[in-house]
């Protein structure tokens, strides 16, 4: 089997000042420190990457932006390019995440292009995918999932450019999680659509009490973590759990 290094990521969302991130990235930094098992990757607001940044440096854990804009530059108000996530000292870009899927109304070819620039730009894509409750409940997950990994990644995907992060929409925030048969199942149906040594995160309601049952799944190879990565204690007991 490919050999594919866990990672645990955590996606700050809309939350943090520059006193709370660098608290925060401080706590992160501090902890990974010390030895752990797998890889780490923050992403802080675009406000607060630079605060992180600086926090996170000699850490070894990886900084990352929450989204990031097809185009190199131009007349994008309020958008951020992939080249501007590099220069501000990002390895990642996490791209198609469902709140921007759902709320900003972002299609698979959107995420697509999205893809491709993160690519252009020398990051790595977190590529989100994940089924509402209404296609869960429709019988419909898989198709919808499978569906949104074929339309959203482009060809050219390396071991090194691409991380997929199957996130069920009903799942994130909500401290709901699917059952561990349904994740191995959905993390089954992706794997047989992408290169064997790409990684495969799960993320929704991921914290410290379900990570090591969730981690331990086949075809998990880390998690995506929201709320609980704003505690790094919470963060680090994730971390800790992929062993
Ligand atoms: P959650 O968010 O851990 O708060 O459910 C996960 C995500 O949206 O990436």
């Amino acid at each position: 089997m490919a050999e594919r290094k866990r990672l645990v990521a955590g996606n700050w969302k809309m939350n943090g000042g520059r006193a709370d991130g660098l608290a925060l990235a401080r706590g992160v930094a501090e902890r990974a420190r010390g030895s752990h098992g797998c890889d780490l990757l923050v992403c802080p607001p675009f406000t607060l990457l630079a605060t992180a940044g600086k926090a996170l440096a000699g850490s070894g854990v990886a900084l990352g932006g929450q989204d990031c804009h097809a185009a190199i530059s131009g007349a994008f108000t309020g958008c951020i390019s992939a080249e501007m996530l590099k220069d501000a000292g990002c390895s990642h870009a996490i791209v198609g995440h469902s709140e921007r899927r759902h709320t900003c109304g972002e299609t698979d070819a959107d995420i697509r292009a999205k893809t491709l620039a993160a690519w252009r730009a020398g990051l790595t894509a977190i590529v989100c995918v994940g089924e509402t409750r209404a296609e869960r409940e429709g019988g419909r997950a898989i198709s919808v999932v499978e569906a949104q990994t074929a339309g959203s990644l482009p060809d050219g995907a390396t071991s090194q450019n691409l991380i997929v992060a199957y996130e069920p929409v009903w799942a994130i925030g909500t401290g709901l999680t699917p059952t561990m048969g349904d994740i191995a199942e959905m993390h089954a149906a992706i794997r047989a659509r992408i290169r064997a040594d790409t990684r495969m995160l799960y993320g929704g309601s991921v914290n410290p009490k379900n990570a090591a049952e969730i981690l331990a799944l086949e075809d998990v190879d880390g998690a995506l973590v929201g709320g609980a990565s704003l505690k790094a204690d919470d963060f680090w007991a994730i971390a800790e759990a992929c062993g």
